[in-house]
């Protein structure tokens, strides 16, 4: 994309509001338990590494990837596991962190796959859920912002790799 442009949708202090008020609810919810981190890289690294912080909670942290979007802005739809969880996590407290529901098809695949691993629980915590692009439904406990079906980057969040540094969350748009 040669001419892009980038409009705010998510400002560094409403990011920063929002993943405090977030940790603050999770640190309720599982209060007194030890809970495992899972990020979904890459996009969800600036997500862990601020929610993690957030947390009061006893927590661990791991990674795992996937592969669906091939660096287009539109989903393969075929999901792939890229790198596998260094963690067994039978018997332990597990929240999915993702940086962003779409189709919800790379959440869907993840939740089944590790629930055949025997966590005790499983949770989903999303920084972005957009509204209105479901084609599956796997349940996501907590949600940061639902925003519109545009496609977003900063946070984390990339486009051919590009714009993952960006401090807020900006919708990209060619001109
Ligand atoms: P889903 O399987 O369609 O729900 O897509 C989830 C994955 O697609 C996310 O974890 C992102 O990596 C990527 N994705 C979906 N929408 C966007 C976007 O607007 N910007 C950047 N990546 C996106």
């Amino acid at each position: 994309m040669s001419n892009a442009r980038l409009d705010v949708l998510i400002s560094e202090e409403e990011l920063r509001a929002k993943v405090a008020e977030m940790a603050a609810e999770i640190d309720r919810d599982y209060a007194g338990q030890q809970v495992l981190l899972i990020a979904v890289l890459k996009g969800s690294v600036h997500f862990l590494s601020d929610l993690g912080r957030a947390l009061t909670l006893d927590s661990e942290i791991d990674f795992l990837q996937t592969s669906s979007y091939h660096g287009g802005k539109s989903s393969s739809g075929v999901v792939q596991i890229r790198k596998d969880l260094d963690i067994n996590i039978e018997g332990l407290h597990v929240i999915i962190v993702e940086d962003i529901v779409d189709t919800g098809v790379t959440l869907s695949h993840l939740r089944e796959l590790l629930s055949t691993r025997k966590p005790k629980s499983l949770k989903v915590v999303a920084l972005l859920s957009k509204t209105g692009t479901r084609t599956v439904y796997p349940p996501v406990e907590y949600i940061g912002f639902e925003i519109p079906n545009e496609f977003v980057v900063g946070y984390g969040l990339d486009y051919a790799e590009r714009y993952r540094n960006l401090p807020y969350i900006a919708i990209l748009r060619e001109e």
